[in-house]
């Protein structure tokens, strides 16, 4: 990988970097789009590189379900299975597993689970959900981590802090061993809950192996706490991660918070939520998010933002047949999809761009203002 910083705000940690991957360079700060099964639901992987995305996330834990890894590894990796030429980010598998399956055990070997499909019990190891991510192919792979939920108080939050360092002593062997560190880069994962002492304890335990990962993220957030609290333990982690690394917070996608941690010095994010929300018919803009199932829209037909150069609204398709079609089409979904992909990466291109002229608290100014402000 290479990461070059070419611009640092002045008055915040914000900064702007290039990232270059083996599927091609990628500006940060970006958002990420989440490809959970080989595809954006309700886009084709064409449509998503047309709207100029060039780092998409898929999930070890679902691609090793199906289609399974002898497929992939028949056709050559998840790029060539998904037609997508440009950078992928495979999650390892340990998030899914904890909030997708009630039946998950973790033990020092690895995340024990039954699987959905023939209800056997499955290890997932540190060492496998490494070689997964292999044949997957993924231009960035994610350590295995010891996941609990933001809310876990009490000495779990720091077994699995602990178990997260050693586990990602086990995924850089592995990595390192399998020859694949040109073109693959592994990130480690902060845990730690929502203790600034165990954050710090966690930080200092990863950045001693710094020379063994690519890039830093963030873990074990967004999980329903505090917006104070989120962001103190983000300011916290992205202060003391090494400079000339990318920092990713995972699981972050709202507007409001990809600004801020922006401007706390992150670098990447990923969230379902602007593709899901699409689905229940809500667009976002900059005066903040539409719901176009409201019946106040079955005769606005203005289209959804004003300048938004996505396909939908150059279309142009107007916000009284999104309504129409949002209880009866599948349409509706492709449509705000494609808009809210357009939004984040506008959110996040702008930012670049007012982080490069010195411009940024302005931009952050005027997006507050603006997003909950008076509702268009
Ligand atoms: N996605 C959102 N949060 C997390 C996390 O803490 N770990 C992993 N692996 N994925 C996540
Ligand atoms: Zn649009």
């Amino acid at each position: 990988m290479q990461f070059e910083v070419l611009a640092r705000c002045n008055t915040t940690r914000a900064r702007v970097s290039r990232m270059v991957l083996a599927h091609g360079p990628t500006m940060l700060p970006t958002f990420m789009p989440v490809a959970t099964q080989a595809a954006i639901k309700g886009l084709t992987s064409q449509q998503t590189e047309a709207l100029g995305v060039s780092l998409i996330l898929n999930n070890t834990y679902h691609l090793n379900l199906r289609p399974g890894i002898n497929i992939l590894d028949q056709v050559g990796g998840a790029h060539a299975f998904q037609g997508w030429n440009r950078n992928l980010l495979t999650d390892s598998g340990g998030f899914q597993l904890v909030s997708l399956s009630a039946f998950t055990q973790i033990t020092e070997e690895g995340a024990l689970f039954k699987s959905p499909f023939d209800g056997r019990m499955t290890m997932l190891t540190p060492e496998e959900s490494i070689s997964i991510q292999h044949a997957i192919g993924a231009d960035i792979i994610m350590q295995l981590d010891d996941v609990v939920s933001s809310l876990t108080v009490g000495p779990r939050v720091e077994e699995a802090m602990w178990r997260s360092v050693r586990w990602l002593d086990r995924c850089i062997a592995h990595h390192q061993a399998s020859g694949k560190t040109a073109t693959q880069n592994l990130f480690a994962i902060v845990q730690g809950g929502l203790d600034p002492d165990l954050r710090d304890k966690c930080v200092n335990e990863m950045i001693k192996r710094k020379d063994g990962v690519a890039g830093f993220a963030v873990g074990g957030l967004s999980g329903g706490e505090a917006k104070d609290v989120f962001w103190r333990i983000i300011a916290q982690c992205a202060e003391k991660l090494p400079a000339d690394r990318p920092r990713y917070s995972m699981g972050v996608g709202f507007a409001e918070d990809l600004l801020v941690c922006v401007a706390l010095g992150i670098d990447m994010a990923d969230c379902v939520f602007p593709t899901r929300t699409a689905r229940f018919g809500v667009a976002l803009t900059r005066n903040g998010p539409l719901n176009l199932k409201l019946q106040r829209h079955s005769r606005d037909f203005a289209i959804i933002e004003e300048g938004c150069p996505c396909p939908t609204c150059t279309a142009p398709i107007s916000r009284a047949l999104l309504h129409h079609q949002a209880t009866h089409e599948t349409a509706a979904a492709h449509a705000i999809t494609q808009h809210n992909i357009v939004f984040q990466a506008r959110l996040m291109g702008g930012a670049r761009d007012a982080i490069m002229n010195q411009t940024f608290p302005d931009y952050l100014k005027t997006f507050f203002r603006q997003y909950f402000g008076k509702q268009g």
